[in-house]
């Protein structure tokens, strides 16, 4: 994968100039940083906010798929920023997946992952923009999460560091799944994410479903276990409680 980078002082989101490089006809491997973002985006429409100090940064993938894997490059996002963060923590135990890609850093919530994607009439992708953000220096109080959200600031490394650690992460696993499918990384998130039989409430909307963690499926999608043994395919929602 070639990696071609541009960095901004500042942007409204780098998902929007990934967009427009897109649709400009980019290559994957196009990637944009930006120091702070003024419209910084998360899941569901939500606000990210994007102070300097921290990593916001998206890139362009053109893979040969359906739409239905993009919840499998969602997974194998999560778990390759996981792995970069993981090789710069002493403790790298300490570091959680979320259904679906949420980072946790002794439970708080340290990076988030947006996929915006445009399909062609068939169902095939035509393009991805990832979006990572990572809480470095700041952590700003923000969507979701389980506790407050929490910074890096402890690790001694600068940003480009930790970006160069992620853009090698990312090709390995990209190219895992490009070689070998979903099955090896599948079992790789899951070893970092939820055990089975672990507890978890999913707010879907305005419904709440608790329920046991069964497994993700192809698409990446949440199987979660009922107290009725039904196993229920949770594709959207968040996950806001763990244990009972
Ligand atoms: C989430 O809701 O957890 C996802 C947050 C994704 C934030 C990143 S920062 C870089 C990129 N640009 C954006 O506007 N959003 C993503």
């Amino acid at each position: 994968m070639k990696w071609s980078l541009e960095i901004h002082d500042s942007l409204e989101s780098t998902q929007d100039l990934i967009k427009k490089m897109a649709a400009q006809g980019a290559l994957e491997g196009n990637a944009v940083q930006a120091l702070i973002q003024t419209q910084g985006r998360g899941r569901h429409g939500r606000e990210w906010i994007s102070g300097s100090g921290n990593l916001y940064l998206s890139f362009l993938l053109r893979p040969a798929c359906m739409a239905f894997h993009i919840g499998q490059i969602s997974s194998l996002t999560s778990l390759a920023v996981a792995r970069a963060l993981q090789s710069f923590l002493e403790e790298p135990d300490v570091l959680r997946l979320k259904w679906p890609n949420d980072l946790l850093l002794k439970g708080g919530k340290c990076a988030g992952i947006l996929l915006e994607s445009d399909l062609a009439a068939n169902n095939t992708v035509e393009w991805v923009s990832v979006g990572i953000g990572i809480n470095f220096e700041n952590a700003p109080e923000i969507g979701v999460a389980l506790k407050p959200h929490i910074s890096l600031t402890s690790l001694s490394l600068d940003l480009d560091v930790l970006r160069e650690a992620l853009f090698s992460q990312f090709e390995e696993c990209y190219k895992l799944w490009q070689d070998q499918g979903f099955a090896p990384l599948k079992e790789a998130w899951c070893a970092l994410a939820h055990k089975k039989g672990e507890t978890l409430s999913v707010k879907l909307g305005s419904d709440v479903i608790k329920g046991r963690f069964y497994d993700i499926d192809d698409r990446g999608a949440l199987l979660l276990e009922t107290a009725h043994g039904e196993i229920r395919t949770i594709t959207a929602g968040d996950i806001y409680a763990l244990g009972d």
